[in-house]
């Protein structure tokens, strides 16, 4: 064994640090922001130096602590990372893939880790001999892509890392050896996905022991996942890509009828990529290219929205709601019908970020609706996927979504190895024209190639000043709802200049080519507004209580300091470091 990974005794000695370290942090100060939604009580964290926003508050110590022991953004994005596959499970990340974008040393930079369609898989292979499609995208050991999160950890941190790597590993080892006491959400997640997970043996061991699904206040352990992020932590990427873990998942895939090889395994990947640039209301934004479809849709929308005066149309006004809809829409239908993996799909980058383009389409919007392009598609549900936000005190900032799809991704857990597969392939088209779990209509462009990456939504995204120093730092889960929900979060802050808190809480809504609707939280818009947009032709699809669009996780400068606001809708944490005093 590698002397250098931390003992039992000397891992629980770091899980003590951590306890220690967020009673520490519990003097940060927490202003309470009036809330434009009250009931949603937003919490604003302040702090002069480094801040960390996830979606689950373990997690969110985790990185505080890294920057406490003066670790950069991208050791406390690395550390978060992997503390977020054990206390965070239904979105855990090491058996799927995601997006960094992150400004390091004053220069942007964006990391691919994304899935890959396995070498054996098929275009058709998700389709009966009737042609119809299954749910072998959504369920089980077909529906896995090679994961790439630990590539793309492991390579994120040999180009940024300042701390030794098994270092920032260590908090995620300890929580799985020692456990953690469970509260609802996390409980809450297992009762959404518990009939699904039910089928496969290990994730039965894993959630659902003898039976009963794990209770709210019990010491959660996870000694499997812990042996496997001690390979990791021993032998970076090579201790998940081969060896004993890449083993275990291969014999899962023999034992449940998957796909992923050895070969698969060893070949996988991370990919460095220009970030998709693009101005808004005088700031640079920063944002995933593809196989992320989210830095260009979302440059489409704000090109196109950029052109109207929103603050004079007044925030959430009919007319402002009219554009901003009409832009999502517009952007949307060129998403689905032209974007896909670079390597296999020419990508065409002008038709997102022309100013021409842009002003062309502008010039269509009227006052009223456009079209119905008349199909039907459903609303993605739950929450699988999970951003977070990371500053430090040398101006660098990091944001990472990372995801496993659905809920608990594919269900299938690895046996032996105690962590969930993805059932990313589902985000490919699985026939041209179906529409997938995301609720997206997919296309040729996103057909399945073995080697190829699934388009994505995910669209980490950081907004900088004029120095083109990090102004906003944001990224969200939440399927297609996460182009909208960033694009609506920037705005308004950019256009209607909401302190943070405001801009998190307040109401939004999503529209893409299909549905020929707006869906619309619940409560988020006064009678008048919504007979006024329904004067003008909008089908409005307005949420139950309790039905959420996008879980964003956001950091904004605001003089000289760090704000931190955690998705009021979800149960994760901002903390900064050190608190500010006031
Ligand atoms: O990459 C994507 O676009 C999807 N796999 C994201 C799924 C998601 O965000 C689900 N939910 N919260």
């Amino acid at each position: 064994m590698n002397p250098n990974v931390l003992r039992p005794t000397s891992k629980r000695a770091v899980w003590l640090a951590i306890a220690l370290a967020v009673v520490a942090c519990a003097r940060d100060d927490v202003k309470q922001t009036p809330s434009w939604r009250a009931d949603l009580k937003t919490r604003t964290a302040v702090a002069d130096s480094g801040m960390v926003v996830t979606a689950a508050p373990l997690a969110t110590r985790v990185g505080v602590e890294v920057l406490r022991r003066g670790g950069n953004a991208a050791d406390a994005a690395v550390a978060v990372a992997f503390a977020l596959e054990v206390v965070y499970p239904t979105a855990g990340n090491v058996g799927g893939g995601g997006f960094i974008v992150a400004r390091m040393h004053d220069s942007s930079a964006a990391l691919d880790f994304r899935e890959v369609a396995p070498l054996k898989s098929t275009r058709d292979m998700y389709l009966d001999s009737a042609g119809n499609v299954t749910d072998k995208s959504l369920v089980g050991a077909l529906a896995a892509g090679v994961p790439g999160s630990v590539a793309g950890l492991w390579e994120f941190h040999r180009k940024y890392g300042s701390k030794p790597w098994r270092e920032l590993v260590a908090p995620a080892i300890a929580l799985a050896d020692t456990g953690f006491i469970t509260d609802s959400a996390f409980v809450e997640d297992l009762h959404y996905d518990s009939a699904k997970l039910a089928r496969f043996p290990a994730s039965v061991a894993y959630f659902i022991p003898g039976g009963h699904l794990v209770p709210i206040g019990v010491r959660w352990r996870a000694p499997e996942l812990a042996a496997t992020l001690t390979r990791i932590a021993e032998q970076g990427r090579d201790g998940f890509y081969t060896g004993e873990t890449a083993r275990l998942i291969v014999a899962e895939m023999k034992r449940s009828g998957g796909i992923i090889s050895l070969e698969d395994l060893a070949r996988y990947q991370a990919v460095w990529r220009e970030p998709v640039e693009y101005a808004y209301r005088g700031h640079r934004v920063v944002a995933m290219p593809p196989v992320s479809s989210g830095g260009l849709t979302d440059a489409l929308i704000a090109n196109i929205a950029g052109g109207f005066d929103l603050r004079a149309m007044g925030w959430h006004s009919p007319r402002a709601i009219h554009v901003i809809a009409e832009a999502e829409r517009m952007a949307f239908y060129r998403r689905n019908k032209t974007l896909g993996d670079p390597a296999f799909t020419s990508i065409p980058f002008a038709s997102f970020l022309s100013a021409d383009t842009a002003a062309a389409l502008r010039a269509t919007i009227g006052t009223a609706a456009s079209p119905d392009p008349g199909d039907e598609t459903g609303m993605n549900k739950g929450k699988h996927t999970t951003h977070f936000s990371i500053v430090d005190g040398q101006g660098n900032a990091v944001a990472m979504t990372t995801t496993l799809n659905e809920g608990h991704g594919s269900d299938l857990t690895v046996t032996g190895a105690g962590f969930l597969l993805n059932d990313e392939m589902d985000d490919f088209t699985t026939k041209p024209g179906a529409v997938n779990a995301m609720g997206l209509r997919q296309w040729e462009a996103n057909a399945i190639a073995p080697g190829k990456r699934m388009l994505s939504s995910m669209v980490p995204t950081i907004v900088l000043d004029s120095a083109g120093a990090p102004l906003l730092v944001t990224g969200a889960s939440g399927g297609a709802h996460i182009i909208t929900g960033v694009f609506q979060v920037m705005s308004n802050v950019l256009d209607f200049q909401m302190p943070l808190a405001d801009a998190m809480a307040a109401p939004r809504f999503h529209a893409q080519d299909y549905p020929d609707s707006i869906l619309v939280e619940h409560g988020g818009l006064s009678d008048e507004t919504r007979r006024a947009l329904e004067a003008m032709g909008h089908h409005l699809d307005i949420l139950a209580p309790g039905e959420d669009l996008a879980m964003v996780q956001s950091i904004l400068r605001v003089n000289g300091r760090w704000q931190g606001v955690s998705e009021p809708r979800g149960n994760g944490l901002a903390l900064g470091y050190p608190a500010a005093v006031r």
